[in-house]
């Protein structure tokens, strides 16, 4: 039986670069002989990909916080059942474009749903189930806004204000320096080839201690 495998995410406010550095990333550790599932959220799933739509669709009607973080938690409960968990207890690494601390960067310190009710959601619905790397990719919120605007048409998110995105950037950061185990902060203000040195050396740091190739 293979052991456990790594959960790894990738965090970040808009614009930071994350598609680009999420397909660096999935080639590397592919090629260092990782058997990698690569995943997002909202979504994963088809029902979690539904979701993800009805959420990024920008509407004509106000969508209260809580509905948005109950939808995203929905998504997320049918990720972990049908995807992440089965992954990881087969011994392969889950590399995940946002998870759960996105929430608390988005719908709490952007929206201004208290943390603990995040808390009780991600308790009810991950049991004990966190990443064990997170990457942080930060930039000053007006690189990443005008990056993210340079793309074309503005998702539900996207349309929010500077001020929206300066309490996502904080909340991130926040928690990036409470878990400072966990996280990892990557500068994203710089050219592409520094960023992708530092994700490197995070890699490179990562690897050895998790045996890759051998298993128990
Ligand atoms: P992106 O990952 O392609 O940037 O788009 C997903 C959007 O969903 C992004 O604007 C952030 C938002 N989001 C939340 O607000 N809360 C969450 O928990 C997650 C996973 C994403």
């Amino acid at each position: 039986m293979s052991s456990r495998g790594l959960f790894i995410t990738v965090e970040g406010g808009e614009g930071v670069g994350k598609s680009t550095n999420m397909v660096f990333l999935d080639n590397y550790l592919r090629a260092q002989g990782v058997d990698l599932v690569v995943t997002r959220e909202p979504g994963g799933t088809r029902l979690g990909e539904d979701i993800r739509q009805l959420l990024l669709q920008v509407r004509d009607e106000q969508v209260s916080a809580m509905t948005e973080l109950l939808l995203i938690f929905a998504a997320r409960a049918q990720h972990i059942k049908e995807r992440i968990e089965p992954a990881l207890a087969a011994g392969k690494w889950v590399l995940c474009d946002r998870f759960t601390d996105a929430t608390y960067a988005y719908q709490s310190g952007g929206r201004g749903v208290a943390v603990d009710t995040v808390r009780r959601l991600e308790e009810l619905v991950q049991g004990s189930l966190r990443p064990d790397y997170t990457l942080l990719l930060d930039a000053p919120v007006s690189t990443g806004m005008a990056r993210a605007r340079g793309r074309g048409e503005l998702d539900r998110f996207e349309q929010e204000a500077i001020d929206f995105f300066g309490r996502v950037r904080a909340t991130y950061l926040q928690r990036a320096q409470h878990e400072s185990g966990r996280y990892r902060i990557i500068d994203a203000s710089v050219p592409l080839a520094e960023v992708q040195q530092q994700l490197l050396a995070v890699c490179q740091e990562i690897l050895p201690e998790a045996h890759v190739g051998h298993t128990t």
